[in-house]
């Protein structure tokens, strides 16, 4: 194994054994008010949504994290039988190596199950040439949608990462025009991958058709962190430290929910690990809630594992729902919320500018 294969491999391995959350819970300055008489039994409240036309149990998603080394295969195996019984959706990690390198079999797997919403996923910084590499095109972005039966391909924005990486992809010039080109054709999911997503990107990227926004806001996973113990791992002091410098960098992830509602649907991610903070994340503005790194040593382990997980963050959100008196998502979405701390200064600050 080599290559993107290894990369993505020693991802998950840093994921696991490093710690690469980010230091600050932004969902923590969110405070849901307290309904003392709410007025309807626990079990009556209905925690179900439609998104992207697609019927969920629950507004929650596993996002991207794997695919295209040995261990991807079990990964998405796991996640897709328990995101298929639970009925929520799921993406697969990013599908370069299989575009790349034929590597199909652990991003295919998911077929088998019958998951009610399917993202595929490539890389914004592939839609361009990088050094010797040539830019992905519209028949390669069509290849990894019909390998897996995608609802939609999650394109994601991710030089964060890029420049802490000592192979990093840096070129960004033209991403958008590639993102245009694809959107005109197929239906795009953007997705940042824990920086977050400003109102400005969000509003340009309306513009151009992409149907979604995966906010993936700071708090949460931090890849700076991950790539910043690989490059340590290597002995690449440069990138070591410049991944410490960036370790905290991008916007709120509560902040860019609420930043990033141009009108299109919009999922709350980043450092999401309970049922509280996904209600959260609906209050403030988001459709739906999406976790990567939180099932991950789950996924690891079974699908037993993985269904456990999520179930108890699936309770937590409909306790959250109860306790809010809010009877549907749409009633979580207007439920009051109180804005604190840092997340309030970084919400303030828009409207000064
Ligand atoms: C091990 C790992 C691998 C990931 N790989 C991808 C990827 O290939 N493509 C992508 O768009 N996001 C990827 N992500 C980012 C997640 O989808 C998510 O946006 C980010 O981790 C923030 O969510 P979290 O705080 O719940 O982990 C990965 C995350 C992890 C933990």
């Amino acid at each position: 194994m080599k290559g993107i294969q290894q990369r993505k491999a020693e991802h998950i391995r840093v994921s696991l054994d490093e710690d690469v959350a980010s230091a600050y819970d932004y969902w923590n300055d969110v405070k849901l008010v307290h309904d003392a008489l709410p007025e309807i039994d626990l079990d009556e409240v209905d925690t179900s949504t439609v998104l992207f036309g697609k019927k969920l149990a629950c507004p929650l998603m596993v996002t991207a994290i794997t695919g295209g080394h040995p261990d991807a295969e079990i990964i998405n195996r796991n996640l897709a039988e328990a995101c298929a019984n639970l009925r929520i959706g799921l993406g697969v990690g990013s599908q370069r190596p299989a575009l790349e390198k034929g590597s199909r079999k652990s991003y295919e797997v998911i077929k088998e199950f019958d998951v009610p919403l399917k993202v595929g996923n490539i890389g914004a910084p592939q839609l361009i040439p990088q050094r010797k590499k040539r830019a992905f095109g519209i028949s390669d972005a069509r290849k990894a949608i019909d390998m897996i039966d995608a609802d939609l391909l999650a394109i994601h924005l991710n030089f964060l990462q890029e420049i802490a990486q000592p192979e990093g992809d840096t070129k960004a010039k033209g991403c958008y025009d590639g993102i245009r080109a694809l959107s005109r054709e197929l239906p795009i999911l953007i997705k940042e991958t824990g920086a977050g997503i400003s109102r400005q990107v969000a509003a340009r990227l309306k513009g151009i058709g992409i149907r979604g926004l995966d906010v993936a806001g700071a708090g949460g996973t931090s890849f700076s962190k991950v790539e910043g113990r690989r490059a340590a791992m290597l002995g690449d002091r440069r990138c070591e430290r410049i991944a410490d410098t960036f370790a905290e960098w991008g916007i709120p992830a509560p902040v860019s929910v609420m930043w990033a509602d141009v009108g299109l649907p919009i999922i709350a991610s980043g450092g999401i690990e309970n049922g509280l903070q996904a209600a959260k994340g609906i209050a403030v503005g988001a459709d739906c809630a999406g976790l990567a790194r939180a099932v991950l040593r789950e996924a690891m382990e079974s699908r037993e594992a993985v269904e456990k997980k999520l179930s108890l963050i699936v309770e937590e959100l409909r306790i959250a729902m109860f306790l809010t008196g809010s009877r549907n998502v749409r009633e979580l979405g207007n439920a009051q919320r109180i804005i604190t701390g840092t997340t309030r200064e970084w919400a303030m600050l828009e409207k000064e500018i």
